[in-house]
């Protein structure tokens, strides 16, 4: 590692580039990695040889520079507006870049940035997934809309945020973390190397957990759509010449039970911590982190292979962001058990309210069957009850089981 301060050196103008050059991708080996150190200002202070090699600039070229040398003119700077935003409110920050070598070529990584004590330390994969295919074809139109109209940095940013939502990623932290790791397994495969056993287990986390989620909306919207029926319940008492005080009673009863069940249902539907641009939820925040733990063992093992002298002061940083991404993720699976925890005792105590319930649908059964005029219409609602009813059951009975899958992997994980 060279260490000496040189000259900041311009990357070659695109304009004194001939086509071909342009248009020609600088290959590198998936099973290769680089990684930069920069100051608080973006000034690169230490790298390895990969990054030297592909980037086709020498080690005193690269020394004091400012990482923009390798800006490419495709990228939006939407990334960078987020890149930057990220690290400077503590974030580590995965995203997409197309580098621009010295003689012009391009190269694509995968690159996680994370603050460091004195900067920011920034490890880069090559990209091989499907999400990555998605992201090319999404940066050129940011890119242009940049262009075309105008746009800053932020608002090009925004717009970008706009179009990951549109795919489905709630906000960056959202979508970060999903390429990340999606990314980092697409590299194990492509490698021929058998994939973490924890980040596996993890990965089965989030998506049980996401399914959770849904499950749990699905089932207060079921809860909301029988408002419907006690309504109902009430109009028909409303007709009856005998009985109505008593079916009015049952509809009033099982409406207030309806809303004690819909009140405590929503306490397990809170959406996960604060929003805005970082926020994603802990199951997946788990899975980037310990993604970043594996991606750091591999940049130790290097950085011990390059450096026998120098260095021992980054190496020590960057164990200490290995060590932080191990600690986060342990801290994002214990608060996915503490929430699995929560719902399964939350559900527990549930399932006894919807038994209540459920005596009180007897009720009004007994007393239609009791009714001296016809009932039919009573009938239809009680109908539509025992159908809810059910569904609310196996909806249930779903929640417990896949709580119990969350805590079996959890267990299984090792942690
Ligand atoms: C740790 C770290 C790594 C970075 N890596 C790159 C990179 O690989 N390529 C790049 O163009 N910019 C990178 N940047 C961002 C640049 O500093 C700069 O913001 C970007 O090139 C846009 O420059 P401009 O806004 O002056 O055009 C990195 C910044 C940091 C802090």
């Amino acid at each position: 590692m060279n260490m000496q301060p040189l000259e900041i050196v311009d990357p070659v103008p695109v304009t004194a580039l001939s086509l071909s050059t342009r248009d020609a991708e600088m290959p590198f080996g998936i099973e290769e990695m680089f990684f930069s150190k920069t100051d608080k200002r973006g000034v690169i202070n230490a790298f390895n040889s990969v990054f030297v090699r592909v980037s086709g600039f020498d080690g005193e070229d690269l020394q004091g520079a400012p990482h923009k040398i390798l800006r490419h003119p495709d990228m939006p700077k939407a990334v960078f507006w987020l890149l930057w935003n990220g690290l400077q409110s503590g974030h580590p920050v995965g995203a997409y870049v197309k580098n621009k070598t010295k003689d012009g070529k391009y190269y694509w990584v995968f690159a996680l940035a994370a603050p460091v004590e004195d900067g920011y330390f920034s490890v880069r994969i090559k990209p091989s997934s499907e999400t990555y295919l998605r992201v090319v074809d999404l940066y050129k139109e940011i890119r242009a809309a940049e262009l075309s109209e105008d746009l800053s940095a932020e608002e090009s940013a925004q717009r970008l945020l706009l179009r990951l939502k549109q795919m489905g990623f709630p906000n960056y932290g959202w979508f970060q973390s999903t390429a990340f790791c999606t990314e980092f397994e697409a590299r194990q495969s492509a490698m021929k190397l058998p994939q973490m056993s924890d980040v596996v287990n993890t990965k089965k986390v989030s998506l049980l957990s996401s399914d959770l989620r849904n499950e749990l909306n699905a089932l207060a919207r079921e809860f909301d759509s029988a408002e419907i029926l006690t309504a109902n319940m009430k109009i028909f008492a409303a007709k009856l010449d005998h009985g109505r005080a008593t079916i009015n009673e049952i509809a009033k009863n099982y409406d207030l039970m309806l809303r004690d069940i819909q009140s405590h249902l929503r306490t397990l539907l809170a959406p996960p911590r604060a929003g805005g641009i970082w926020a994603s939820p802990e199951e997946q925040k788990a899975n980037f982190m310990l993604c970043g733990y594996h991606l750091l063992d591999e940049v130790v093992k290097d950085y011990t292979r390059e450096n026998t002298q120098n260095g021992a002061e980054e190496l020590h940083q960057i164990d200490v962001l290995r060590s932080g991404y191990k600690t986060q993720s342990a801290i994002a699976v214990d608060d996915c058990v503490k929430s699995a925890l929560v719902i399964q005792r939350r559900i527990e105590f549930l399932l006894r309210m919807v038994l209540g319930l459920s005596t009180i649908r007897i009720a009004c059964r007994v007393e239609a069957g009791a009714l001296s005029q016809s009932a039919s219409g009573l009938d239809t609602i009680i109908g539509r009850l025992d159908n809810f009813h059910d569904t609310i059951e196996a909806r249930m009975v779903r929640i417990q089981d896949l709580v119990t899958c969350i805590l079996q992997c959890i267990g299984k994980s090792g942690y």
